[in-house]
């Protein structure tokens, strides 16, 4: 149940306008304000105190308002009954499917075959399933597409690297018979290396940066040795990629598909921009024009070929574009990656716009910004390279183990990844989508503060005491009276709806996460200042302790969910 959408469309029937309704942080002077008054009060020539007072006395006939008072030069407090709050609190994860429910193509992950997974990829991954999983939680058909990256270049690099070392197999020959097996494993981290070194080795040696280029231009041409190897370092690099994904509790994606795939569709996305004379020559190259008169910053032209005839990020995009309106229809496309790919969005969107094959409103591109070391520069292992995904996430447990052993306790094996999964996504979550952070190991695995640890530890507790209370019903109609406390975190379960709801309108997966946070704290509070199974406790204090315990639970359970964190069984 939407406590916010309620009241607001009560008051504003009841007054006949649309008011402004806010929900100050400090109780005190009640759950809900507005300004209403000092906004009208010009227009019907009244005094804004005066028409509060008018407006408040309407308000407080509301059968869910307790009272409603003037305060300052006009502003309104309005105090909500107890049990009203108590009814709304008890079904606040109870959620209506959205009235309006979007197919949605998500693309996130996007990882690169044969190169492993880099700290560049978890903002992606972890806000990305945390948005589909919202965006599921309200009712929408949400699909994620790994847009990998298999089709340009380092696809070469790696090809060429292997023909380097083993120039007997058969692959390399342009009659390679596919039927024919080829004795050739290829071993995880060995592969993580080729990338690397024949990126290396092609900077200094020209002769192999120009075989590597024939290679990409045969591979894209569907040279069948080629393709048979790929099909191999595919195999084990999705192997590695799973690996990693679920390390991070990661949804399995609907889609495994990359530019490879959207690769076949080129030539039916080429024949629609021909046809639209979208297609210029270049320099040699093939580009589409899509710089607007209205453009006040650059806007180069979108890539259709290379001046060598080879696709690029862009045609194969364009392209994907084409596969997924032909695979599900979506409402919406919406793509998670590094706000330095702004312009290539841009681009996309107005190059499917000219063509006609996806509106350009109905795309989003969420940028996200940098993880940044202590430093506040760019965070990068010792030598200078991208971080591991697998290195961070190791990092990260390390830090809680050292964490947990200082502090005398011993916990297994699953519960220390579980509270260094909380640390590394809680801490990812947490921070607005578009602003870079910075990331210390040490810091988010605190059990203190705005943290991973801290989101588990409460969930535990509040977990504990209900086991301790097993058997016992913790469900009762609204009681006559709620202390503070009480009160308080009552009325942010309630506010549980409006929170997702938002965090999905706003692209905005931080308010889970903080409103997650929020929740804690008022529980702790709560737990701190009323007493639940001491043995001086009445019957009916506790009671309805257990039931706010239970209602508490449950939500901030579900909001763990939404974040794709684990709770362990005890901390
Ligand atoms: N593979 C790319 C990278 O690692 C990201 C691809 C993002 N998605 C897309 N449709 N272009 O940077």
């Amino acid at each position: 149940m939407n406590l916010y959408k309620y009241v607001s469309d009560e008051i504003n029937e009841k007054l006949g306008m649309t008011v402004n309704l806010e929900t100050p942080r400090n109780r005190e002077f009640g759950d809900f304000a507005t300004n209403a008054a000092m906004v009208m009060a010009k227009s019907v020539g009244k005094n804004p105190r005066e028409l509060a007072g008018d407006i408040a006395a309407k308000i407080a006939e509301l059968p869910f308002v307790v009272d409603t008072s003037v305060a300052g030069p006009g502003f309104i407090n309005i105090r909500l009954n107890d049990d009203f709050i108590w009814n709304m609190a008890s079904c606040a994860t109870q959620i209506n499917p959205t009235d309006t429910p979007m197919t949605i193509d998500l693309d996130y992950g996007a990882y690169n075959v044969a190169k492993s997974l880099h700290i560049g990829h978890m903002r992606t991954s972890i806000v990305g399933d945390t948005f589909n999983r919202i965006a599921k939680f309200l009712g929408h058909r949400a699909l994620s597409w790994n847009h990998m990256g298999d089709w340009g270049k380092p696809m070469a690099l790696v090809i060429a690297w292997i023909e380097r070392m083993h120039p007997e197999l058969g692959y390399f020959r342009d009659d390679f018979d596919p039927e024919t097996p080829v004795k050739f494993d290829i071993d995880p981290t060995e592969l993580n290396s080729y990338y690397p070194a024949a990126s290396a080795l092609a900077k200094q040696d020209p002769e192999f940066q120009a075989h590597a280029q024939q290679i990409k231009a045969a591979f894209q041409k569907g040279h069948t040795g080629y393709h048979a190897l790929y099909e191999k370092f595919l195999a084990v690099s999705l192997k590695m990629m799973s690996d990693t994904v679920q390390r991070l509790n990661i949804m399995p994606f609907d889609y495994d598909m990359g530019e490879r795939n959207a690769a076949q569709y080129l030539p039916t996305v080429e024949k629609i921009l021909r046809d639209k004379n979208l297609i210029v020559d270049s320099d040699g190259a093939q580009v589409i024009v899509v710089r607007r008169d209205s453009d006040t910053a650059p806007m180069p032209p979108y890539m259709w070929t290379d001046s060598r005839g080879a696709d690029t990020y862009d045609s194969t995009d364009l392209a994907a574009v084409y596969c997924r309106v032909k695979t599900d229809n979506p409402d919406k496309m919406i793509y998670f990656t590094d706000q330095r790919q702004s312009l290539h969005f841009e681009q996309l969107f107005r190059a499917s716009d000219m063509a006609g094959l996806f509106p350009y409103d109905q795309f989003e591109h969420i940028g996200y910004g940098t993880i940044n070391g202590a430093d506040g520069r760019p965070f990068k292992t010792r030598d200078g390279n991208a971080a591991g995904l697998d290195d961070i996430i190791d990092a990260v447990g390390t830090a809680v183990e050292r964490r947990i052993t200082e502090s005398g306790k011993c916990l297994g094996r699953d519960t220390i990844d579980m509270i260094a999964l909380a640390a590394l996504k809680f801490n990812d979550l947490m921070h607005d989508i578009r602003s870079d952070y910075i990331f210390d190991p040490d810091a988010v695995t605190s059990f203190e503060g705005r943290t991973g640890p801290y989101i588990l530890y409460t969930a535990v507790r509040l977990n504990s005491i209900l086991r301790r209370v097993a058997g016992t019903a913790t469900d009762m109609p609204a009681p006559d009276h709620l202390s503070c406390d009480e009160r308080n975190l009552m009325i942010e379960i309630a506010d549980f709806e409006r929170t997702i709801r938002a965090a999905f309108d706003n692209r905005a997966p931080d308010m889970v996460a903080n409103y997650a946070y929020d929740l804690c704290q008022l529980v702790n509070t709560f737990y701190h200042n009323c007493p639940i199974l001491r043995d001086d406790v009445s019957p009916d204090d506790r009671a309805r302790r257990l039931a706010i315990v239970s209602m508490a639970a449950k939500t901030l359970a579900t909001a763990i969910d939404l974040m794709g964190l684990r709770v362990p069984d005890e901390m």
